[in-house]
């Protein structure tokens, strides 16, 4: 299995909202959510968008580009012109970190 990395504090991130980190030299989506916290490459499937600077809200992101919109739980389009699920990542927290496995 692939390693789980640090990727931010937990209190680092944007309440209820995205917050965009950098893990070698890929761009990733954390998502604080009601529910907990979830996360994906932030390209989005669509037309390549920075997802990171979509309009969040609950547990759905809306693309910036043309508002396609995935469920950030499980990554599957919600609206078009979305189509292809986004890639999610595995989340957890330790000590205070946010980690994934990429
Ligand atoms: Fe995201 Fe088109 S690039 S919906």
């Amino acid at each position: 299995d692939k390693p789980w990395r640090d990727v931010i504090a937990v209190d680092e991130l944007e309440k209820d909202w995205v917050t965009r980190v950098e893990v070698d030299r890929r761009t990733i989506t954390v998502y604080d959510t009601p529910t907990g916290i979830y996360a994906s490459l932030a390209r989005c499937t669509h037309g390549g968008a920075d997802l990171c600077d979509g309009y969040f809200d609950d547990h759905v992101i809306e693309c910036p580009l043309h508002q396609g919109a995935f469920d950030v739980r499980d990554g599957r389009p919600i609206a078009a012109p979305a189509t292809r699920s986004m890639r999610t990542l595995e989340v957890r927290v330790r000590d205070g970190q946010v980690q994934i496995r990429l």
